[in-house]
């Protein structure tokens, strides 16, 4: 069924960005969509029109009680010149999800799919075509309703911008540097850590602070009962191969489900390698790193894809992995996922949308 979805081109196009310098999430394309939601009405309104600022009430709900959520999702160039997204029902489901916790109304999903292919379309020229890059694609929901008591809002606004993105670490697939946070933590079961909701990310924000201080580029995060058992790093999830073995941590209600976590599943069970989702202590990580048998750890997310784990930083000691080089494995994954993702490799397991 075809959703009717007006559009507004812009009568002033922007000039493009050097695809050399395009940082991340720092330029934004010419059109944005927008959808509605009010009590009694439902979602309505579909609409791509010109990005520019939005007026919001100042009593929004957002501003005050957070009650939103984001995804994030890219749209890569193919060397001949075809766009293809990864994944995109993976993001809209967990929207969904996400949407359930914060008790916002679950959106139709092909709408979505439609905004979300529309407005590429749309905008396909800024898909950029420097090796590296992509168009990063941000939905996102806040709510509206101008009222300062604390309950669900009765208006919400959905929207989709589109950003040109390069590499998310500026050092690219170079192995970063990471402060095991012993004090704060990310987010607890319970709570709303399996949520893409924007509160857990600026809970995030005073460690990062703190790693950077010390010179680190991110933290690890440890759960938020025991300070024991290993989250997630920065905002993205963590891998060890510890020697034969690749473990991540269980889902266990504070961690949030990755779709590059998960594609990183399927591939590690493809090429038949021992996989364990489980909890997994800091204890655990540095005894395998004393005794050696800690190979290799990164993170994996849509930002930078895969991020290898050179230090940690715990006690007061720093803990160089695997010599501090980019481990075969981790390069490995990288260079199947980003081939998958550029169209320059197969696609065995029907991941990517061509729009
Ligand atoms: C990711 O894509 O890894 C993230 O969650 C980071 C994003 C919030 C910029």
């Amino acid at each position: 069924m075809t959703r009717s979805i007006a559009i507004e081109r812009t009568a002033a196009p922007k000039t493009k960005p050097d695809e050399k310098q395009l940082g991340f999430g720092k330029y934004f394309t010419d059109h944005m969509f927008i959808l509605d939601y009010d009590e009694g009405l439902g979602w309505h309104d579909a609409r791509i029109v010109p990005y520019q600022p939005i007026q919001l009430d100042p009593a929004a709900k957002v501003f005050h009680y957070g009650q939103t959520v984001f995804e994030g999702l890219k749209a890569y160039r193919t060397n001949d010149g075809r766009i293809l997204l990864f994944r995109p029902r993976k993001n809209i489901e967990r929207m969904n999800r996400s949407n359930d916790r914060m008790s916002i109304p679950p959106i139709d999903e092909e709408l979505f799919m439609e905004a979300l292919t529309k407005l590429i379309e749309l905008d396909r020229d800024w898909v950029p075509s420097e090796p590296g890059t992509s168009l990063y694609v941000r939905p996102f929901v806040i709510s509206t309703e101008p009222f300062l008591g604390v309950s669900p809002s009765r208006s919400y606004r959905f929207m989709i911008i589109l950003s040109p993105v390069g590499a998310y670490y500026e050092e690219g697939i170079h192995p970063v540097s990471i402060h095991v946070e012993s004090h704060y933590v990310r987010a607890v079961a319970g709570g709303v850590g399996t949520a893409k909701t924007a509160g857990n990310y600026a809970a995030g924000l005073k460690a990062q602070e703190g790693a950077a201080r010390r010179g680190y580029t991110q933290v690890l995060w440890l759960d938020g009962v025991h300070r024991k058992y290993i989250e997630e790093v920065g905002s993205m999830n963590v891998f060890f191969r510890i020697g034969d073995t690749i473990v991540t941590p269980a889902l266990n209600g504070s961690i949030l489900e990755g779709i590059t976590r998960d594609s990183v599943l399927e591939l590690l069970r493809h090429w038949n390698l021992n996989v364990e989702q489980r909890a997994v202590s800091i204890d655990e990580i540095i005894e395998a790193q004393r005794s050696g048998a800690l190979r290799e750890a990164f993170g994996t997310g849509t930002a930078a894809v895969i991020s290898p784990i050179g230090e940690l930083s715990w006690q007061g000691e720093a803990y160089v992995i695997g010599g501090g080089k980019t481990g075969e494995l981790t390069k490995r994954l990288y260079d199947s996922l980003t081939g998958i993702q550029f169209g320059a490799d197969p696609d065995p397991f029907g991941w990517m949308y061509e729009l």
